[in-house]
């Protein structure tokens, strides 16, 4: 009889909330880890620590430029960079703790080491304290997540070619950060920087920002970044940085040829997106074949071609998200009891945690178009908004996709401070199948943002209130 009934290898929020689940149904549940502390990529080197960051960065940025005007006298903000990382740790250590301690409330055993499966049921953990040994279960979940996509020719050294690791610790604030790549982590990040005092220059392989989000907000929120002083260089390439002196040297080429322009820069972050891992974990010699991305095969249920083992979150295909992994890590969970587990992957918000934020959920406009469906829009600008207006914080708006014929929201886009917060209605009503109707109809409290929500689905039928 194998000793438990699963057996997670890895603790970020897939794996973590998947063991979470699992004890909760009634499995006897183990999980390994190879790091230090549980929580994986998210809590320990991306979603936490960045968001503490972004929201330092903002008040500082804040005090030095928007505090006067509201009347609130503080005389030039003076920073302490090693006081904001030591805020930002703490926040980290909260939360993997936080794990540590969901774990024991749930009577799962943790394993320290590196987790391979030698066969279907084994694993084998290479302990990094204490000795190693063989775990066995009915079932295997892999959430392995995902690493950094590195470029050819160019290694980063963490200090001053950094991925977002790197970046989230840096010592000093650079005078020049050169970005590599407008995806969300160039963006967040290159953000946190600028409002600290860094000249920000992203340079982006494809002719436009945030690549999968609807064109027309990443057009205006581009011009947003711009007025805050980031410069973009589109359609180009990083070809090499050298790094022999002490400014870093890049030579940044057109993406389709022609001439090259050199960029000096004291820091340069590398953000090019992510891959999934799954080094050391043994999975080719139990035969499991990976995709042409790197990525698990899985099925609807989150089952690979090897019975008895499964996969979920950045380890898998779907975008790289937390919430889709906890979710899929619920999902699997139920599966694995018996139970259905499902994941809605038409409904995963995406937020940008910038200022403004950038949120949406569903399909884009593009999407629509691309799939011949009918739609109509509905758009309320924040500068029309009450409480906007009276926060002085009017940049942005809100757009609403429904279906022409059945007034169903297939898609919604907002760009606007705590746009983030406000995307969880528009994901309950699309979960629900809720028409633009439905939300036009539904009470807001005055004054908030969200009725901007309300005034774009009311716009879907051309009798928005205040514009
Ligand atoms: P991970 O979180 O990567 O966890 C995998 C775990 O498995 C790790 O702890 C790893 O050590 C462990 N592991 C791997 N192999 C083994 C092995 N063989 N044995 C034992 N342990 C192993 N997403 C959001 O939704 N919102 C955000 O705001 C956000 N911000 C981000 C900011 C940054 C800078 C980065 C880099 C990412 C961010 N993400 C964000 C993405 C998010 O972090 C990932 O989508 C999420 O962590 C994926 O969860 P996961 O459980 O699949 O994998
Ligand atoms: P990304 O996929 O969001 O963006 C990468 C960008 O780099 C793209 O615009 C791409 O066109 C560009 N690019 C690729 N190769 C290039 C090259 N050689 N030269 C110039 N540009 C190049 O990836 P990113 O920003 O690294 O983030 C990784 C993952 O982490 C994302 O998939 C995201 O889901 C997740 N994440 C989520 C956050 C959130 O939810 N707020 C925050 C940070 C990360």
């Amino acid at each position: 009889m194998p000793s438990y009934d699963l057996i997670v290898i890895g603790t970020g929020p897939g794996g973590y909330v998947c063991a979470i689940r699992a004890a909760q149904l009634g499995m006897k549940v183990a999980v390994v880890e190879k790091e230090k502390t549980f929580g994986g990529t998210c809590l320990n080197i991306g979603c936490i620590p960045s968001k503490a960051m972004l929201h330092t960065s903002e008040l500082f940025d804040q005090a030095g430029h928007a505090f006067g005007k509201m009347g609130i006298k503080v005389g030039g903000p003076v920073l302490d960079l090693a006081a904001m990382l030591r805020f930002k740790d703490e926040g980290v250590d909260g939360n993997v703790k936080g794990v540590a301690f969901l774990f024991r409330k749930n009577k799962i055993e943790a394993h320290s080491g590196i987790g391979r499966i030698v066969a279907p049921g084994k694993v084998e953990v290479k302990a990094t304290r204490g000795p190693s040994g063989i775990l066995e279960a009915k079932a295997i979940v892999i959430a392995t997540g995902s690493d950094v996509a590195r470029l050819k020719g160019i290694v980063i050294d963490e200090k001053r070619i950094v991925s977002s690791t790197g970046a989230l610790s840096l010592e000093k604030v650079p005078r020049h950060l050169l970005v590599v790549g407008a995806g969300v982590i160039g963006l967040e990040l290159g953000s946190v920087w600028r409002r600290l005092g860094a000249q920000v220059t992203v340079v982006e392989f494809l002719d436009r920002i945030l690549p999968g989000i609807d064109a027309e907000v990443a057009r205006q929120f581009q011009r947003m970044l711009e007025k805050q002083g980031i410069t973009f260089k589109l359609a180009s390439k990083v070809a090499t940085i050298d790094s022999s002196g002490p400014v870093l040297k890049a030579i940044v080429e057109p993406a389709a040829g022609g001439a090259a322009v050199g960029v000096d820069a004291d820091v340069a972050l590398i953000a090019i997106g992510r891959v999934p891992y799954t080094e050391g974990l043994g999975v080719e010699e139990i035969g499991l074949k990976l995709d042409n991305r790197g990525r698990i095969p899985v099925d609807g249920r989150f089952a690979t071609s090897v019975p008895g083992i499964y996969a979920i979150g950045d380890v898998i295909a779907g975008p790289m998200l937390a919430h889709k992994a906890e979710d899929e890590g619920v999902a699997a969970a139920e599966i694995i009891a018996g139970k259905s587990g499902h994941v809605n992957y038409d409904v995963i918000p995406n937020v940008i945690y910038t200022s403004p934020e950038v949120a949406s959920v569903g399909k884009t406009e593009e999407e629509l178009r691309g799939a011949n469906i009918a739609y109509n829009v509905g758009k309320f600008p924040f500068t029309a908004n009450g409480r906007a207006k009276a926060n002085q914080q009017t940049d942005g708006f809100v757009k609403i996709l429904a279906d022409a014929k059945t007034d169903q929201v297939l898609g919604v886009h907002i760009v606007g401070s705590d746009a983030g917060n406000m995307i969880a209605e528009a994901a309950i009503a699309m979960e629900f199948g809720a028409a633009a109707e439905d939300i036009a109809r539904t009470c807001h409290a005055h004054p908030t943002l969200p009725e901007a929500v309300k005034e774009a689905a009311l716009a879907v039928d051309k009798r928005a209130i205040h514009m």
